[in-house]
């Protein structure tokens, strides 16, 4: 039935196949329970990443729309920023991008490795400014000076996050649903960085219609849950909305114990995490999102705050880019 709803919006083929999901044999080992990886960190285009599911529908809909430029923002390390510039590049579109540093750093590695050096290759025009107080507004005043200059942009959200960018995440749910039960593999959690909150709404809203008895659990990497679960809540409302699903919105679980000290700056237990999934697996996480929903996912393994004794798949979002920007 999702998958039916889903051939009613119009797409640009970004993903193509589904992503892999697998079964992390050391690390299952290592830690006592069976635990399974869905790839999204290697969607094709320019070194993945899970904004590449919203794009396929927020850059059909700018196509759509007669657009030729895209503009978003985010941090000057922003995964989302990189993958919606690494868009307009395949598609001939101009992208404007506008960035702020949140964590203060003159870093030289932050400031132009990683993503950030990735821009300049993409040919994006970068807007630097003092905090995103505002980022529509802001984004808004730049679509107004590119258009007295003649372009005609489209404006994406930061994080590709509203109801149109979220069908990417039912999108990856349906593959969930369907690689799991080929696989007979009955999960009983779900674990998910929740940022800009599209993918976590998303994954609620497709899987509580697949895989009603799995739980999934977002792990905040911004703000604590009080003021996540309405965002991830309104989203999930228009996602609802434009897919023409009735019924309450799902009830969204959170964990907001792990992304200390704040957005964009590492944790220790993040760092190990990251280490301990590349000596174990080979599996790159990164310092701002994988990292630290890995940290809270084994710390909820250890204190037995995960239900059932079956598996556990981590939604792999990708970032791995911004290891070389900060470590
Ligand atoms: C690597 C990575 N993981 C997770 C997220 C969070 O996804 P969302 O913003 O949809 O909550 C992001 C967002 O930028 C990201 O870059």
């Amino acid at each position: 039935m999702l998958k039916h709803r889903l051939e009613n919006f119009s797409r640009v083929d970004l993903v193509g196949n589904s992503t892999p999901l697998e079964r992390l044999n050391r690390l299952s080992d290592y830690v006592g329970r069976d635990i399974y990886i869905k790839r999204d960190d290697v969607t094709p285009l320019a070194l993945g990443g899970n904004k590449l599911r919203k794009l396929e529908f927020l850059a059909a809909a700018a196509i759509e729309e007669g657009a030729d430029t895209l503009i978003t923002a985010g941090a000057i390390q922003s995964n989302h920023v990189r993958q919606t510039a690494a868009v307009a590049a395949k598609l001939g579109l101009k992208c404007l991008a506008l960035l702020e540093n949140p964590i203060g750093t003159d870093a030289e590695n932050y400031l132009n490795n990683g993503n950030r050096l990735l821009l300049d290759l993409f040919n994006t025009e970068v807007v630097m400014c003092e905090a995103l107080h505002d980022p529509m507004a802001q984004m808004a005043e730049q679509a107004t000076l590119l258009e007295a200059q003649g372009f005609r942009p489209y404006i994406v959200p930061v994080g590709g996050s509203n109801g149109l960018g979220a069908l990417g995440y039912v999108q990856c749910a349906i593959e969930i649903a369907e690689q799991s039960s080929a696989g007979f593999v009955d999960f009983s959690a779900v674990v998910v960085a929740s940022g800009s909150a599209g993918t976590h709404a998303g994954l609620a809203v497709a899987l509580r219609e697949l895989m009603p008895s799995t739980q999934l659990i977002g792990v905040t990497v911004s703000r604590k849950a009080d003021e996540q679960r309405p965002k991830v809540q309104a989203i999930a409302t228009e996602l609802m909305q434009l897919l023409e699903l009735a019924g309450d919105i799902p009830e969204i679980t959170l964990w907001d114990d792990y992304f200390a000290p704040r957005y964009g700056e590492p944790s220790k237990e993040g760092l190990a995490a990251i280490k301990l999934l590349a000596e174990q697996e080979a599996m790159l996480l990164d310092p701002v999102y994988t990292g630290k929903t890995m940290a809270g996912l084994l710390d909820g393994l250890e204190r037995q705050l995960i239900p059932g004794d079956g598996p556990i798949l981590f939604v792999h979002t990708g970032g791995s880019p911004a290891l070389f920007a900060y470590l």
